[in-house]
């Protein structure tokens, strides 16, 4: 199982994002927290925004789109580039059909779910989904502490993907850091998110090689 590292930049420097975007330059994705302030009590940026950072990036970029009607939304993030796009369960209409679409638009397909949502029923849904993303605090805001009441979810999930024979990634995404990493892995995710714990280390770059060190063991 490959091990990825997703640093998010929500709480990077907004007035500096190509400056923040270089200190990742070791990391396998650049996480872009996309919120809109009714799927989530928060707001970040939009299309516009993340169409800058594409420009700008030194690694792929992995979208999670906090917004209400992805159906409507999410197939921009695809087109203008995001290698990943990541939509949320609770907010989706037609996951599959979204899904599809945005493969055909050439982005792996992710979907996500907040802490309280079950996997059970996507479980028959899996080869439709490059990744499941489950989030381990409730979404909208960095530097919260990891919930260990999702890592059960975490290893039901993987257990499906490998029952299954399929080469489906887990993401989990909040609280991510060298103290709680080992037990998201250990659980059996391989895409790991991290935004505090990355943005406020000394040497951001130093920090994603230390987390994937602690991930592979
Ligand atoms: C929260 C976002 C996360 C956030 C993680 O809703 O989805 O990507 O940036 O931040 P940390 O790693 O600080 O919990
Ligand atoms: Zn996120």
């Amino acid at each position: 199982m490959s091990i990825v590292i997703s640093p998010s930049i929500l709480n990077s420097d907004f007035s500096d994002l190509r400056g923040e975007l270089a200190k990742i330059s070791g990391a396998d994705y650049a996480h872009v927290d996309v919120m809109d302030n009714h799927f989530v009590p928060n707001l970040t940026m939009g299309l516009p925004v993340v169409e800058g950072i594409i420009k700008v990036t030194p690694v792929p970029v992995d979208a999670h789109l906090m917004i209400e009607d992805p159906d409507r939304w999410a197939p921009a993030y695809a087109e203008a580039g995001c290698a990943s796009v990541t939509f949320h369960a609770e907010a989706a209409t037609a996951p599959v059909k979204l899904a599809r679409e945005l493969r055909a638009k050439g982005a792996r397909a992710g979907i996500a779910l907040r802490p309280a949502t079950p996997i059970e029923p996507l479980l028959d849904l899996l080869p439709e989904f490059d990744m499941i993303l489950v989030m381990t605090v409730e979404p909208g805001f960095g530097g919260q502490s990891f919930i260990d009441g999702t890592l059960p979810k975490i290893a039901r999930t993987r257990e499906a993907i490998s029952a299954a024979n399929l080469d489906v990634w887990v993401q989990v995404d909040g609280g991510v850091s060298r103290s709680t990493i080992e037990r998201a892995a250990e659980a059996g995710a391989n895409v790991f998110v991290a935004g505090s714990a990355v943005y406020k280390a000394e040497d951001a770059d130093a920090e994603v090689a230390a987390l994937r060190q602690l991930a592979q063991e």
